[in-house]
């Protein structure tokens, strides 16, 4: 994990807990891969999302887009950490789901990489932390669009 996190404030366990139980409103039936994620505001408000598949394929979207895009359509554009908890709907362990480039470019938008939590979790007492920035490392932000 990075230096710059400050893990103090940021609810670990509860994070966990709520991307568990999204994950149990995944909608994934043309994978069977079912993934939950919470979202920490910078508020300290947590927004949940599950992944949402179609028959099209293409319409699908990640646990993690839905979850923040939940927040961002409610107000909220600034985050401090993201829980994810992913696994195969017919095995019991979960794996350590990784969020996928489109979702780190997403989270990069609403965050400081270096200061953002991404919680790779298969239970409370099972994850691993990473930077947003180790995950996405030289990346292309609003900033650069600024004068
Ligand atoms: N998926 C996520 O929800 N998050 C990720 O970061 C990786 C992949 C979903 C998309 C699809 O519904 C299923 O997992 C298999 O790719």
């Amino acid at each position: 994990m990075d230096g710059k996190i400050n893990m103090d404030e940021i609810p670990v366990a509860e994070l966990i807990k709520s991307a568990l139980e999204a994950r149990k409103k995944s909608y994934s039936p043309y994978s069977g891969y079912q993934v939950g994620a919470a979202v920490l505001t910078n508020e300290l408000r947590i927004y949940t999302g599950c992944n949402i598949e179609n028959a099209a394929y293409s319409p699908g979207i990640c646990a993690e887009r839905t979850a923040v895009y939940k927040a961002v359509s409610e107000g909220k554009r600034r985050f401090r950490a993201i829980a994810i908890t992913g696994g195969r709907a017919d095995e019991q362990e979960l794996s350590y789901a990784f969020p996928c480039g489109v979702c780190r470019q997403v989270l990069r938008e609403f965050t400081q990489p270096e200061e953002f939590a991404v919680i790779v979790a298969k239970s409370s007492e099972d994850y691993k932390i990473y930077s947003l920035a180790q995950l996405l490392p030289e990346s292309f932000g609003p900033d650069h669009l600024s004068k």
